[in-house]
Parts: C-alpha cells; sequence; structure tokens
C-alpha cells in the first residue's frame, strides 16, 4: 500500500496531509526518512511520524451520532466537560469527531478514524453539504434572506453562497432551512448574527445526503457502506 495512504489508514491524517508530512520529512519508515512519494509499505513496516510510531486501525468505523445539546465536540475536554465521545459505547477503535458542532447545537455529526473519510467531510472544495435548522430571533426581511444566501462578510471574507428557505414563522423567531457546504467556526450563528437576527436554537440536520432518519437525541449508529461512499464520493480505493 502507498505510505500516504497507510498514514490515512492508522487516522492520523489525511491522505493529502499526509503528503505534506511526508515532504516536510517527518516520516521514517523502518528508520529511514522518506521524502518522496509513492513508497509501498505493508503493516509489517514501522513507520513513525515525528518520532511517533504509528499503526494501522482494526477496522474502519464510520458513525453518525444524532448529538444533544451540553457536549463538546472534542476527543477530551481541559475543562471536564462531558464529550461526544462519552455517548459512544462499545467502539474500540480510535475514532473522531468530523468537524465540528457547538456545545449547544444539536444533530447530526459523523465520527471515524478514516482520515480520507474526514477530510472528504470537512474540505470546502469537496462541497459536502452541511443542512441545518435554525431558529432565529424576529422574522428575516426578504432583503436579508438574500444577503444570507449570497454570502455574508464574516472575518474580511464573504462566506460562499448558501440555501436559505423559511420553514416556520413563530410569533417572536423563525425557523430556517440553511445549507452551506463550508465549515467555517460557528459559521451559521455567525451568519444570522451578522444580518440582525441571532441564532436561538440549531440542529444539523443532513451531511451531503446523509440525514438522521430516526436516530433519537444520543443516540448512535454505524454508517453502511454505501452511506460511505456517499460521502467519499465513490472513491474507494
Ligand atoms: N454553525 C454554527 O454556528 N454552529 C454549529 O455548531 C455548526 C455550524
Amino acid at each position: 500500500m502507498r505510505l500516504q495512504k497507510y498514514i490515512a489508514q492508522c487516522g492520523v491524517a489525511s491522505r493529502r496531509h499526509a503528503e505534506e508530512l511526508i515532504r516536510m520529512g517527518k516520516v521514517r519508515v523502518n528508520g529511514r526518512t522518506v521524502t518522496e512519494m509513492g513508497v509501498l509499505v505493508s503493516p509489517k513496516d514501522k513507520v513513525e511520524i515525528n518520532g511517533k510510531i504509528i499503526r494501522q486501525e482494526k477496522r474502519m468505523v464510520y458513525i453518525m451520532l444524532n448529538k444533544p445539546s451540553g457536549y463538546v465536540t472534542t476527543v477530551s475536554d481541559p475543562e471536564g466537560r462531558k464529550t461526544v465521545l462519552d455517548l459512544i459505547k462499545g467502539v474500540e477503535e480510535r475514532i473522531y469527531p468530523v468537524g465540528r458542532l457547538d456545545y449547544d447545537t444539536t444533530g447530526l455529526l459523523l465520527l471515524t478514524n478514516d482520515g480520507d473519510f474526514a477530510h472528504a467531510c470537512t474540505h470546502p472544495g469537496k462541497e459536502i453539504t452541511k443542512t441545518y435548522m435554525a431558529e432565529v430571533s424576529g422574522m428575516p426581511s426578504n432583503d436579508t434572506l438574500h444577503a444570507l444566501r449570497s454570502g455574508v462578510i464574516l472575518d474580511g471574507v464573504r462566506t460562499a453562497p448558501a440555501q436559505v428557505d423559511v420553514v416556520e414563522i413563530k410569533d417572536k423567531s423563525t425557523i430556517l432551512k440553511i445549507v452551506i457546504h463550508e465549515g467555517k467556526n460557528r459559521q451559521v450563528k455567525r451568519m444570522c448574527e451578522a444580518v440582525g437576527h441571532p441564532v436561538l436554537k440549531l440542529k444539523r440536520t443532513a451531511v451531503g445526503k446523509l440525514g438522521l432518519s430516526g436516530l433519537k437525541l444520543g443516540q448512535w449508529r454505524y454508517l453502511t457502506p454505501k452511506e460511505v461512499k456517499l460521502i467519499k464520493g465513490g472513491r474507494n480505493d
């Protein structure tokens, strides 16, 4: 197997990131620093990144969780708060969350130990959409909806066009369906804040073509091979 694929299957980096690590001279195979691409390795070889031996995961794991509010999306929290991994029992592989949902955001979160899969989900160029239901304060005007759709300036950069639909108008708030394919930090909340309609509640309902399909809050399940392929864009080598 090519070295960069092996590194991705160890769950430490995507293939692309693995190539960078190789180029930077951070990878050693059987004690020799490798900087050229395409070197072939097998599980018998000793592969080190920054001096640390990496091992292939026993199996690639892909999980969908319906994240409740009150959990941080990290593997461990220095402040001792509950993490999304506390909700996933009985999985031995070293899985980690793909992207991030805020502490108070609920909904679809993927976890994996496959660096390539994580990269496919989070890389903006791959255009995997993320669908959110955002309950925002007040009722956005047509002009405001147009502004959200065409892009809002965050940190001096305009967000990519988004799909924004009004789902429900309540007394003092509005539920918007917002589809984006970027993953800037707190993007949905900051977009809505920027147009004067702060988010009161946020739920992610889909990533690409994957929906929550009946998973209750706090429940999780493994993805099917077909679902994994949908995210990886059919690439399965
Ligand atoms: N955008 C946000 O603002 N928060 C999330 O948790 C996800 C997307």
